[in-house]
C-alpha cells in the first residue's frame, strides 16, 4: 500500500498532532440527542428507593420523576423509557395488570405527556413486571412461555399504552410475530402515529441482573431463565433474521441488547438494513462501569463517554443508557 523504502513518508501521527486536525478528521460525534434515559417508576407519591446493584439509579414515584423529565428537556435528551415496579399483589399468572387503563404505566404516560409534551415517552411491552413467575409471557403447566397467547395480551398492553399517549411502544418480549400483531392492533384502534421500537436482537444475557433487582422480578423468576425466547449469545446471523422480520412486520426502529458485548451485531444490523438502530447499554454494563469508578479504578466520565461513542461508531443511532443525564451534562461541559 505504501512505499516503505522511504519509510516513514506517510506519518499517521501528523493529523493527530494538534487539536484542530484531530477535530477535522473526527468521524463520530456523540450528542445528548443520541441518548434515551430508562427510568424505574414506583406507585404512590413522594418516594425514592436506591437500587443497590445500580449505584446512583433510583426507583421513584411519578411526582419525583417530574424533575428527571425536566432535566431531560433541559439537557437535550429526547426521550424517556418507562419501566414500572409493580406491587406484588398486582402480579398474577396471566398478567391482567399489564393492560389496566388505570395502571401505573398509563397513568405515568398521561401525566408526563400533559406536563412535558415535547419529551418522547417510550413504554416497555412485555409481561415480566406483571407475572407472578417473572417470565415475559404467559406460561403453560410446564413453565414454557406460550407465544400466541402472550401476543394476545401484549397487543392489549400496547393499545392501552398508546391510548394513554405513549409516543413509542417497545416490545421487549421476543415472542414471534408480535410486531405485526401490535401494529395491526394499534392501527385498528386509530393509533397510526404510535411508533414501534422493536427489541429485535435481545439476547438471553446475564447482564440484566441488576435490572431484575430494580423492577423486583428477580425473586419471581427465581432459578428460571429466558433461554426459550431470548437469543443465544453465540449467534449473529439469527440477529439479522430477527431484525429483518421485525422490519417487515412494521417496526419503526430496531434494538440490539445488551450493548458492549454485542457491538458486532450493531454493526451488522446497521450495514444490512440502514434502519434506525438503537442499542441498550444494560443494567449490568452500568453496574460494571459504576463499580470500577467508585473504586477509583476507572475515570467514570471518560470511560462512559468512550463506551457511548463506541456504540455510535458501531452504527447505533441512539443509546438507551442509565448514564443519559450525566453524559448529556458532560457533553455540554466539553
Ligand atoms: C424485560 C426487560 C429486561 C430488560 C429490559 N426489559 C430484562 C429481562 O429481559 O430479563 C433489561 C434492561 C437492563 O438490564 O438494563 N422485558
Amino acid at each position: 500500500m505504501f512505499d516503505l523504502s522511504s519509510f516513514p513518508r506517510k506519518r499517521m501521527r501528523r493529523m493527530r498532532r494538534d487539536d484542530f486536525s484531530r477535530r477535522l478528521m473526527r468521524e463520530t460525534v456523540l450528542t445528548p440527542a443520541d441518548l434515551i434515559l430508562p427510568v424505574f417508576v414506583l406507585d404512590g407519591s413522594n418516594r425514592e428507593e436506591a437500587v443497590a446493584s445500580m449505584p446512583g439509579v433510583k426507583r421513584m414515584t411519578l411526582d419525583k420523576l417530574h424533575a428527571t423529565a425536566e432535566d431531560c428537556l433541559k439537557l437535550g435528551v429526547p426521550a424517556l423509557a418507562l419501566f414500572p415496579v409493580i406491587d406484588a399483589p398486582l402480579k398474577s399468572l396471566n398478567a391482567e395488570e399489564a393492560y389496566n387503563p388505570k395502571g401505573l404505566v398509563p397513568r405515568a404516560v398521561t401525566e408526563l405527556k400533559a406536563r412535558f409534551p415535547e419529551l418522547g415517552i417510550i413504554t416497555d411491552i412485555a409481561l415480566d413486571p406483571y407475572t407472578s413467575h417473572g417470565q415475559d409471557g404467559l406460561i403453560d403447566e410446564t413453565g414454557y412461555v406460550l407465544n400466541d397467547e402472550t401476543i394476545a395480551v401484549l397487543t392489549r398492553q400496547a393499545e392501552c399504552h398508546a391510548a394513554a399517549g405513549a409516543d413509542v411502544v417497545a416490545p421487549s418480549d421476543m415472542m414471534d410475530g408480535r410486531i405485526h400483531a401490535v401494529r395491526e392492533a394499534l392501527d385498528a384502534a386509530g393509533h397510526i402515529h404510535t411508533r414501534i421500537l422493536a427489541y429485535s436482537a435481545k439476547y438471553a444475557s446475564s447482564f440484566y441482573g441488576p435490572f431484575r433487582d430494580a423492577v423486583g422480578s428477580a425473586a419471581n423468576l427465581g432459578k428460571g431463565n429466558k433461554y426459550t425466547y431470548q437469543m443465544d449469545p453465540a449467534n449473529s446471523d439469527e440477529a439479522l433474521w430477527e431484525v429483518g422480520l421485525d422490519l417487515q412486520e412494521g417496526a419503526d426502529m430496531v434494538m440490539i441488547k445488551p450493548g458492549m458485548p454485542y457491538l458486532d451485531i450493531v454493526r451488522r444490523v446497521k450495514e444490512t438494513y440502514q434502519a434506525p438502530t438503537m442499542v441498550y447499554q444494560v443494567s449490568g454494563e452500568y453496574a460494571m462501569l459504576k463499580a470500577a469508578a467508585q473504586n477509583g479504578w476507572l475515570d467514570e466520565r471518560a470511560c462512559v463517554l468512550e463506551a457511548l461513542l463506541g456504540f455510535k461508531r458501531a452504527g447505533a443511532d441512539a443509546v438507551l443508557t442509565y448514564f443519559a443525564l450525566d453524559a448529556a451534562r458532560w457533553l455540554r461541559e466539553a
